[in-house]
């Protein structure tokens, strides 16, 4: 029997479902890029990613077979950059051991890289409509507030008694659909900070909305703040060529290319930086010339100010000891190569500057 409760929310889904480019289909393929865009992602700054992805890549076949570099050109801005490596890696995975199709087990989407608890279940439900709840940061706080939970809804205790209450919500069979019309909910009525109680289908059966505690819940533990470290980046030039190397695929912004540089150390000056982190990755002295610029970004874990300098090359000719591979490259064809923010902003105000 569906609950009452379901009920509203299904009949509300039904009249103000969102219009977005991976709704209306039950294509698995289709679902899972989009998951997979969406993690740590707002909806308005996926949709144009999205719909530019699937129209140069259809069908898993046609990921497996791209290049990484076309795949990480397409990515570029989205951040977060493994999931692409993963995406990449598990289309390949489906064609080779799943004969091309997306699994539609939870335990088999799982073993695939980057699908992990939550994906897998959305997966399920959504393409494959399987009794499945995908526990994003929405439900969280949707289920926090109708059960007033007085506990973090991350923590395991909390997130057992959310799961028991959606699990009990769930009408058989309709996971696609409830899945979608509970984050539906979270995004435009169950907000974080001002919730439009007097519009919510669940509001007769909210206990924070009965008890006042909707600003309250879900609980969360206090933030630690975001350490902030200093960084100096080398512009090296030959003619009318500047030195870039591209990452680690292991590492944050792997596969992406930058120029060369590192973390400041306590003690040393940003020019002493540079000189160290140069010698150590590419093994080469330099003299540090003058600054292009400062350039600020926030990851999810940390913060970090990059300085940009000209450098000239004393000894040594650049070795790639902590990259894949160097290229000397001409500003004019900086867009080729993917980049993280920081270093596209360089790469843009040079091709601006010189040459
Ligand atoms: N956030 C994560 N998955 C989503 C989806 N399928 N639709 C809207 N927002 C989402």
């Amino acid at each position: 029997m569906t609950h009452p409760a379901s009920r509203a929310l299904l009949h509300w889904y039904s009249d103000h479902a969102r219009d977005l480019p991976w709704r209306g289909t039950q294509d698995p393929y289709a679902i899972w890029v989009a998951e997979i865009m969406l993690q740590q992602t707002r909806v308005e700054t996926v949709i144009p990613y999205y719909t530019r992805w699937m129209a140069r890549f259809p069908t898993v076949e046609d990921v497996a077979t791209s290049s990484m570099d076309e795949i990480l050109r397409l990515w570029e801005g989205l951040g977060y950059y493994r999931r692409a490596h993963h995406l990449h890696k598990a289309a390949v995975k489906i064609v080779e051991q799943f004969n091309g199709q997306i699994p539609s087990s939870q335990k088999a989407l799982k073993s695939l890289p980057g699908i992990g608890e939550y994906t897998a279940a959305a997966i399920a439900a959504l393409a494959f409509n399987h009794d499945a709840v995908a526990l994003d940061g929405n439900l969280r706080r949707v289920f926090s507030r109708l059960l007033d939970l007085e506990i973090d809804p991350r923590r395991p205790e909390g997130e057992r008694r959310v799961l028991s209450w959606a699990e009990d919500l769930l009408p058989a069979g309709q996971a696609s659909a409830f899945n979608q019309s509970l984050m539906d909910l979270g995004a435009m009525i169950c907000l974080p900070r001002l919730p439009r109680c007097e519009a919510c289908p669940l509001a007769p059966w909210c206990l924070a909305f009965e008890h006042g505690t909707q600003p309250l819940r879900p609980v969360k533990k206090p933030t630690e703040p975001l350490p902030h470290y200093y960084a100096a980046a080398g512009i090296l030039r030959r003619e009318n060529r500047v030195l870039i190397g591209r990452r680690p695929e292991d590492k944050l912004l792997g596969g992406l290319w930058e120029f060369p540089g590192g973390k400041q150390d306590p003690n040393e000056s940003l020019e002493q930086c540079l000189q160290r982190e140069l010698e150590e990755e590419l093994g080469i002295e330099v003299n540090v010339g003058a600054k292009l610029g400062e350039y600020e970004h926030t990851y999810t874990h940390f913060r970090i100010t990059v300085h940009a300098f000209f450098a000239d090359i004393i000894t040594g000719e650049p070795q790639p000891f902590d990259h894949l591979e160097l290229a000397w490259v001409r500003p004019s064809e900086f867009v080729r190569y993917p980049m993280g923010k920081i270093d596209r902003t360089i790469a843009r105000q040079i091709s601006g500057e010189i040459l």
